[in-house]
């Protein structure tokens, strides 16, 4: 049986989630980005029970979330340099995930098995309540089933997983409701691995450096990095591709044949036999935030609609969220049968 709690900010929730964690039990935890599925960071059997209840393959390394910026210095063994702080300063809390060299404190489990650690202090007041009331640090991927849309409600998450575990704290529909951008300031060049909730173009302004995307990630060869990046992921169950306005004509043949739903800007102009689609036009063309906040749950909700057989969605521009937005979409439209080998699916 999975509990959910709605709260906002509640003590007694937040020490429900607390006992919980303390024990080594997993709990779902609303962010700015996405829902978690947290368990204790530090305790290898809890993280374990996060690989299982998502299906989610072992070599894909775990974010820990952090209350306070005191918890930083016990996961890594470095020093935070000067890029570092300053992205910390101005970002924390927020969608941003830093990646430094682990302490022995943080166990293989949680970093499946790389010498580095990913931190990040999630803004949803309710998480940061719990983080910083019970002093924990917590593992968290996305808490979906691995390879489906992130989940930005709670009812995501109960619909993947259920049963599964003991509790789900519901904070609302999740701000920005694309993951976070983890960035690499190892090396002399900073890099972005994934990008997320906050644009490179941002980044690489505040910096006043080049950021580079490190696309080699998105290939399953050795020496990725983020292994993450390497997987379909956030797909529907349905087909989904990517459509450009110039073929147009083509899906409107095609929606002689299949139920087709399409999601496009409220600029974007058709301009014929319209009432032949499932329109959603989700987002203004100059403002991909609105789309982030609406994907994952727009590509559930197609998933589960009877009245649509294939999802289409129309090419971003990559700037901006654009480049976040696309990366997903991409991903979640990676035919099944291209998906990348090394275990098909993940987070
Ligand atoms: O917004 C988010 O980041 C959400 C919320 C829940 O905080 N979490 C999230 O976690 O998206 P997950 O596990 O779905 O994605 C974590 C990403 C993966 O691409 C993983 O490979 C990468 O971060 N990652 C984790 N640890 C890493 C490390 N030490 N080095 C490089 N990449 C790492
Ligand atoms: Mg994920």
């Amino acid at each position: 049986q999975t509990e959910i709690i709605k709260t906002n900010n509640d003590d007694q929730a937040v020490e429900k989630a607390a006992k919980l964690l303390k024990k080594g039990e997993l709990v779902a935890i609303p962010t700015e980005t996405v829902y978690g599925l947290a368990a204790d960071a530090l305790n290898p059997e809890a993280v374990q029970k996060i690989f299982k209840a998502k299906g989610r393959p072992q070599d894909n390394p775990l974010i820990v979330h952090i209350g306070a910026q005191k918890d930083l210095e016990k996961l890594i063994s470095e020093i935070v340099s000067k890029r570092a702080q300053k992205l910390i300063d101005n970002y924390w809390p927020g969608p941003l995930t830093l990646i430094f060299k682990k302490s022995s404190l943080v166990p293989a489990e949680t970093s499946a098995g790389l010498d580095t650690v990913a931190v990040r202090m999630p803004s949803h007041p309710l998480t940061l309540a719990l983080l910083q009331k019970s002093g924990l640090v917590l593992a968290a991927p996305s808490a979906n089933t691995s390879g489906y849309p992130s989940p930005t409600t709670a009812e995501h998450v109960y619909a993947d997983l259920k049963n599964k575990i003991p509790l789900i704290l519901d904070g609302g529909n999740c701000e920005v409701g694309v993951e976070s951008t983890v960035i690499d300031l190892s090396q002399k060049e900073a890099v972005v691995l994934r990008p997320g909730g906050i644009s490179r173009e941002e980044l690489a302004e505040f910096l006043g450096e080049e950021l580079r995307l490190n696309n080699s990630l998105d290939n399953d060869q050795a020496g990725v990095i983020s292994p993450g990046m390497k997987y379909r992921h956030y797909a529907p169950q349905k087909n989904l591709y990517i459509f450009e306005t110039a073929k147009k004509d083509l899906l409107f043949k095609r929606a002689e044949e299949k139920k087709i739903a399409l999601i496009i800007s409220r600029q974007t102009e058709l301009g014929q036999q319209e009432e032949k689609l499932k329109i959603i036009r989700a987002y203004d063309r100059e403002n991909p935030a609105e789309l982030a906040r609406k994907l994952f749950a727009l590509l559930r909700e197609l998933d589960n609609d009877p009245e649509v057989e294939e999802i289409y969605i129309e090419e971003l521009a990559q700037e901006g969220l654009g480049e976040t937005l696309m990366n997903r979409i991409y991903k979640a439209a990676a035919a099944k049968d291209e998906a990348q080998p090394g275990g098909g699916d993940n987070s």
